[in-house]
């Protein structure tokens, strides 16, 4: 039981799959006795085993956190990619070194248990929606990380937010440059090569934010879906299977089908948000009754998973203009800043605050800084 909850043992080789049992625990010294005053020697040795088992149970619940502790899962499941040696700037920003971001229909369950994702209901838990976390990663085809062909270890990656402040740049060619470029939601390259370029490794998306029309698909992008409600999960799966969409519990009309093939489509894990809103941006667990619940926007998301599979993380396209309303919110469409400012569902000062403290830190490099 104590082996389902924690992986104990320190391991310091790579050998990440192994289960070892505990320590101390696989001898049954009780049976093997001398056999003078068996009873006395009985007890003892029984009353050291349990102390030191319960110093194993308490170990692992006080530092269930602890760094020191291999996740049970390689970064990549399937292929075999060379780690990376380096350290990356913000790396005393993470808990985990090579955390997997994308959940897998296999052993979610149990890698929720591992991270205290089972703690935790929707957005940032599987708690209450293990069921609807199983049918949706039933329907996908892969929960890889990279491109099997892909073979560099040391990953400079761009995220690249909407914001209008890309408008009018020619940042295009320098964007496309990187090993992995993350956009979010419905930010089109379609159109805007010259500004924002063509490639796109990774797009997170939600399904009120997703492309519905499939001249936006690139069959080299991976989609991963940031799941905030249990309907999320539930539409993502009625599209796989075929089946109609109930609109009803949607913020916003949810796209009604889905330009990605099952091949493209990864689940994030909650961990990666809850990092995210807790302990980079410092929202309480709980909110006050009167306040709607904050959430870090796709931007902040794409950040922290970036910091989880890059060895080097640039922006571009962060930066809000709060004294001017009129400005545009995005480098495409026509929304005005004012559309953001009435924004109740994110902390943006929280955020802004953030993108300076990791900016002035140099864990990543702003490239939209005139
Ligand atoms: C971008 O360029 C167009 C055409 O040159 C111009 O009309 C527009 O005002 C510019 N937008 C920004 C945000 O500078
Ligand atoms: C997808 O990747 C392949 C192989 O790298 C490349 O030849 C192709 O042009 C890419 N397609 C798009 C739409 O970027
Ligand atoms: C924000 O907009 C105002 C008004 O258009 C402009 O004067 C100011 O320079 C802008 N600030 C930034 C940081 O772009
Ligand atoms: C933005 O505004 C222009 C001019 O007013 C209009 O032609 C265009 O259709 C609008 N675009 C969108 C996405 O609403
Ligand atoms: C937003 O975050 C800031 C900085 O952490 C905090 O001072 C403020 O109270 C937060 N506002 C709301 C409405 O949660
Ligand atoms: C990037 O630089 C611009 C211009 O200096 C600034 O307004 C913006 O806040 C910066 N973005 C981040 C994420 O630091």
């Amino acid at each position: 039981m104590v082996q389902g909850v924690c992986h104990c043992e320190q391991r310091t080789d790579g050998d990440l799959n192994g289960e070892g049992p505990l320590p101390g625990l696989n001898g049954n010294k009780l049976s093997a006795g001398p056999p003078g005053g068996p009873a006395m020697r009985g007890y003892l040795v029984a009353i050291f085993l349990s102390a030191v088992f319960l110093y194993y149970v308490l170990h692992c619940i006080l530092w269930g956190t602890n760094v020191y502790w291999v996740p049970p899962v390689e970064m990549k499941r399937r292929n075999k990619i060379q780690p990376c040696l380096s350290k990356p700037a913000f790396a005393s920003l993470l808990r985990f070194h090579q955390f997997h971001p994308f959940l897998c229909a296999a052993d979610f369950k149990n890698i929720a248990s591992f991270y205290g994702s089972d703690k935790f209901d929707l957005p940032y838990g599987i708690r209450t929606s293990a069921e609807h976390f199983r049918l949706a990663l039933s329907k996908l085809q892969s929960c890889d990380l990279f491109d099997e062909f892909d073979n560099v270890p040391c990953k400079k990656c761009v995220v690249v937010g909407n914001g209008g402040v890309l408008k009018n740049k020619t940042l295009g060619e320098k964007i496309d440059s990187y090993d992995v470029i993350i956009r979010m939601n419905n930010g089109p390259v379609l159109g805007h090569e010259e500004e924002v370029g063509r490639r796109t490794t990774f797009r997170l998306f939600y399904p009120e934010s997703v492309f519905s029309d499939p001249s936006h698909n690139d069959p080299n992008t991976t989609a991963i879906l940031t799941a905030f409600k249990p309907l999320d999960l539930k539409w993502l799966w009625e599209l796989l299977t075929g089946g109609t969409i109930n609109t009803n519990g949607f913020w916003k009309k949810p796209a009604l089908n889905l330009i990605y093939k099952p091949y493209q489509i990864r689940v994030l894990d909650p961990f990666i948000i809850r990092t995210a809103a807790y302990e980079w941006l410092h929202f309480p667990k709980v909110f006050p009754k009167d306040q709607r619940p904050k959430h870090p926007t796709t931007g902040i998301i794409a950040i922290t998973l970036a910091f989880h599979i890059c060895h080097e993380v640039h922006l571009a396209g962060f930066k809000y203009n709060f004294s001017d309303l009129n400005s545009p919110l995005h480098y495409y469409g026509n929304a005005t800043m004012s559309l953001m400012n009435k924004n109740a569902y994110h902390n943006l000062t929280a955020e802004q605050l953030f993108l300076k403290d990791i900016t002035e830190k140099n864990f990543v490099i702003n490239l939209t800084q005139d």
